[in-house]
């Protein structure tokens, strides 16, 4: 069994709300996902790919309501919103899963039914975010606010509710992530998961709302007066994607091996949702990544009323796909919060896609057409294995060295002068190109996961011998905004 599943890879995002359009902390979780699917394809993996849009819960339904639009119609449109989104940014995915879905719903049941044992009805009394779609203690609330939304005030609700035991499994999951069986990564979300398992008693799960209160959500199997609560439907994605409960595709793809997620949702992914599957008795995914957040120049929060905010489209109308895909993957860290800034996109822009790659492109390829007749004779094409790591989604990391690379072929060109060697030995010159051309076309293999059309551009101009300068400019030159 696990040889068979061994040269495969399912890898999923977190599946965003539709209550609003996309903004570009969606658009980095889409980029990062999209980059390691492509580096495991490259490797000759049979790799799965799930995205997906979260449409049930309160927020949802006041959203639409605010809108003055049923709720479905809403969810129709605004789940089209990523959709288009993830298309722009070249994200090649496989499914696009939404949790309106019916065979999602129906899955979502099967797995309610499979941890009834640990399932009972209760009364919950407590203080609601409706934001962030969950109860806060006294502990967490800020002077009666949300600790994450400061401007909404906490509401108190007592609703009945089922919920789910989550202590019988505590011990298990300390275990679990310790031994790295469920590996949560950065190390410092997995200290936070584990700390937090080893200083509290976990407390049961709501896991459902009475229709009284919501009922814009998938019905408890057995109980038609009570909906899902949202996070117990949602969660469910990742195994309905794959054909949980009897689907032959479920046995081939899971248990997933990577979840990647932001870190606001961290104890979603290692706390309850392993301990669902635990209780479902179903294989845990084998990994977590948990990013960061980006925010403004400046660290401050990106937000509309501040506005500080950008919206992807505007990046990707005016710098192109991958432009914004290399600015997210490189400089946003992988393993903390990150800083998106026009000002600072631009320098960047034009720094190391323009006058680093794009140029050194364009000069191979000119002095190629110029000195060797627009021909040339190598035969390397393949990763460099010196680049070839991404198991620790280090993005930034694999991208800062492609650069020194660049950086160094572009040292290279300028201390040869072949337009002067031309000049003397145009042999000699002829020899430098090859092996330049041979050297750009390794990186841009290593790159290819990165920005995958600027890679097959470069293909497409160092292609059968031939230099074809019809490709055109990788990185135009763009005036700054005022
Ligand atoms: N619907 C839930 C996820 C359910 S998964 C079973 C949700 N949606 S969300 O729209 O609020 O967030 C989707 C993803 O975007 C999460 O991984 C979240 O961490 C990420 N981000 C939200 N704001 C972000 C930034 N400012 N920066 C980077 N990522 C951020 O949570």
């Amino acid at each position: 069994m696990a040889n068979q599943k061994q040269n495969k890879y399912y890898l999923t995002t977190s599946i965003p709300y539709a209550n609003a359009k996309p903004h570009l902390g969606h658009a980095m979780e889409f980029i990062q996902a999209d980059t390691l699917a492509r580096w495991h394809r490259q490797r000759g993996e049979e790799v799965y790919f799930q995205i997906g849009t979260d449409e049930h819960g309160q927020k949802l339904f006041e959203a639409a309501e605010q809108a003055g639009a049923e709720p479905l119609s809403f969810v129709n449109e605004m789940s089209e919103t990523f959709v288009q989104l993830a298309g722009d940014l070249n994200v090649d995915y496989d499914a696009f899963v939404r949790t309106t879905d019916a065979h999602h719903k129906k899955g979502a049941q099967a797995l309610w039914q499979a941890c009834e044992k640990d399932i009972y009805k209760g009364t919950y009394t407590g203080t609601y975010c409706v934001a962030c779609e969950l109860f806060y203690t006294a502990k967490d609330a800020v002077e009666g606010m949300c600790p994450v939304h400061p401007n909404r005030a906490l509401e108190d609700l007592e609703i009945e509710s089922y919920f789910l035991k989550l202590a019988p499994y505590q011990e298990k999951l300390i275990e679990l992530i310790e031994t790295d069986a469920y590996k949560i990564f950065p190390a410092l979300r997995k200290n936070e998961i584990l700390s937090f398992l080893k200083n509290n008693q976990l407390e049961d799960l709501s896991v459902s709302r009475p229709k009284t209160q919501l009922v814009w959500g998938v019905e408890v199997p057995g109980d038609n007066s009570h909906v899902m609560y949202v996070w117990f439907d949602a969660l469910a994605n990742y195994i309905t994607g794959v054909g949980y409960p009897d689907e032959p595709n479920f046995a081939k793809w899971w248990p997933a091996d990577l979840h990647i997620v932001g870190k606001d949702i961290n104890r979603f992914h290692s706390v309850y949702w392993p301990i669902m599957l635990m209780s479902a008795g179903v294989e845990l995914p084998k990994a977590l990544y948990v990013h960061g957040f980006i925010n403004a120049a400046g660290g401050v929060k990106m937000s509309k009323s501040l506005g500080n905010s950008v919206s992807p489209e505007e990046i990707l109308q005016r710098y192109g796909t991958d432009a914004l895909r290399y600015y997210l993957l490189r400089y946003i860290p992988h393993d903390a919060d990150g800083e998106f800034g026009l000002e600072r996109f631009h320098a960047v822009y034009t720094a190391d896609l323009v006058n680093n790659l794009g140029n050194l492109v364009q000069r191979v390829a000119s002095m190629t057409t110029k000195y060797c007749d627009g021909k040339f004779e190598i035969a390397v094409t393949g990763t460099p294995s010196h680049l070839d790591d991404l198991e620790d989604a280090a993005f930034d990391d694999a991208l800062q060295k492609i650069w020194k690379e660049l950086d160094a072929l572009n040292e290279a060109i300028d201390k040869n002068e072949p337009w002067k060697l031309a000049k003397t030995d145009l042999q000699a010159t002829q020899k430098l190109l090859y092996e330049w051309i041979g050297d750009i076309l390794k990186l841009s293999a290593a790159l290819a996961p990165f920005l995958p059309s600027t890679a097959e551009k470069i293909h497409n101009i160092f292609t059968d011998g031939r230099v074809d300068m019809h490709v055109g400019m990788l990185f135009p030159r763009i005036e700054k905004e005022d």
